[in-house]
């Protein structure tokens, strides 16, 4: 990869680019703004959800912006509340009326389960991915897949789909790679996105990320993002300015050596979310019911 233009193949022979502009929180002043910067400082491919309530502003920048929509690549995802065969049919509808698009380019199942104790999760997310089947097939969406899908989760879903997932969407960072679904993903051919790739930051001041910014002379931003590259998942950083925005596109005129990506690879847990399908959210050592 030698831009954020350059593209992976799907397992379904799509190409998608190597590096996403994510979106939550990106239209906190309900403008288009910082999407429009975005689109101006050169991404293309846009990470969205229902959740987020930014369909509607990337939709509004695409249009201002004057640029085809062929250009883009967009990626939405059905939202915990909204997930079943009918539910999600009627959610899909709302996302695209929202873009104000007649298609995806992609489109996720957001959880494998809408609260950690919810004891049906198996069917019900059989159901709502056959409702991705049927856009897919009709050719409302070019690829679907999956997000914060572990392998037991996925197995469940491949034992029963007609079409398998093109992606999974996972937290993922130095200090949280979650190695075992990253290699679960890449034996099925299953292409991992990396969520947070940045770690809102939290992991700047490990000494390891001390040590090797120093050494590659880079920020601790570019280190995360050139880690995610070289590991072959697609980072999608979120930034308010152009300058950053810029900075987190320069990726490629680096590399992290082999005896490095394995230290960063192995460092000790740091920067996690509190985030997981099948647990209540911790916050700092504390678990609570409310998830998001
Ligand atoms: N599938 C899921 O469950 C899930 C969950 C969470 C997120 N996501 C997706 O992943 C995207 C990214 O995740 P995220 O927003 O949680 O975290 P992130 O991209 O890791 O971090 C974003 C934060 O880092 C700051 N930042 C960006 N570039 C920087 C730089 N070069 N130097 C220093 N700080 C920088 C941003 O600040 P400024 O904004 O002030 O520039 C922002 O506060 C989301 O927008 C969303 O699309 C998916």
């Amino acid at each position: 990869m030698k831009s954020i233009h350059d593209c992976y193949t799907l397992n379904n022979g799509v190409q998608i680019p190597c590096v996403a502009f994510g979106t939550y929180k990106a239209a906190a002043d309900e403008s288009t703004k910082v999407i429009r910067l975005a689109i101006e400082a050169g991404y293309r491919y846009f990470d969205t959800a229902s959740f987020y309530g930014t369909e509607k502003y990337l939709g509004e920048a695409i249009r201002e912006s004057g640029i085809p929509r062929s250009e883009f690549f967009i990626t939405s995802k059905v939202w915990k509340t909204e997930m079943g065969y009918e539910e999600t049919k009627e959610a899909f509808a709302r996302t695209l009326d929202n873009l104000g698009t007649d298609y995806l380019d992609q489109y996720l199942i957001h959880w494998p389960l809408p609260t950690p104790d919810y004891a049906e999760w198996k069917q019900l997310d059989v159901d709502t991915w056959k409702a991705l089947e049927e856009f897919y097939k009709a050719g409302k969406v070019r690829s679907i897949g999956l997000s914060n899908f572990l392998p037991h989760h996925i197995e469940n879903l491949l034992e029963h789909c007609e079409i398998a997932p093109m992606v999974d969407q996972l937290e993922y960072h130095p200090g949280y790679a979650q190695e075992a679904a990253v290699q679960y993903c890449k034996e099925h051919d299953i292409l991992v996105q990396a969520w947070s790739p940045i770690g809102r930051g939290r992991m700047f001041g490990d000494p390891l990320f001390l040590e090797l910014t120093e050494k590659y002379q880079v920020s601790p931003a570019k280190l995360c993002l050139r880690f995610a590259v070289q590991n072959g998942v697609i980072p999608l950083p979120k930034s308010s300015t152009a300058e950053r925005m810029k900075e987190n596109q320069d990726l490629f005129s680096f590399e992290i050596s082999k005896e490095d990506m394995y230290r960063l690879r192995t460092m000790p847990q740091s920067g996690w979310s509190g985030e997981h399908p099948d647990r209540a959210r911790v916050y700092e050592g504390i678990e609570k019911e409310i998830r998001n």
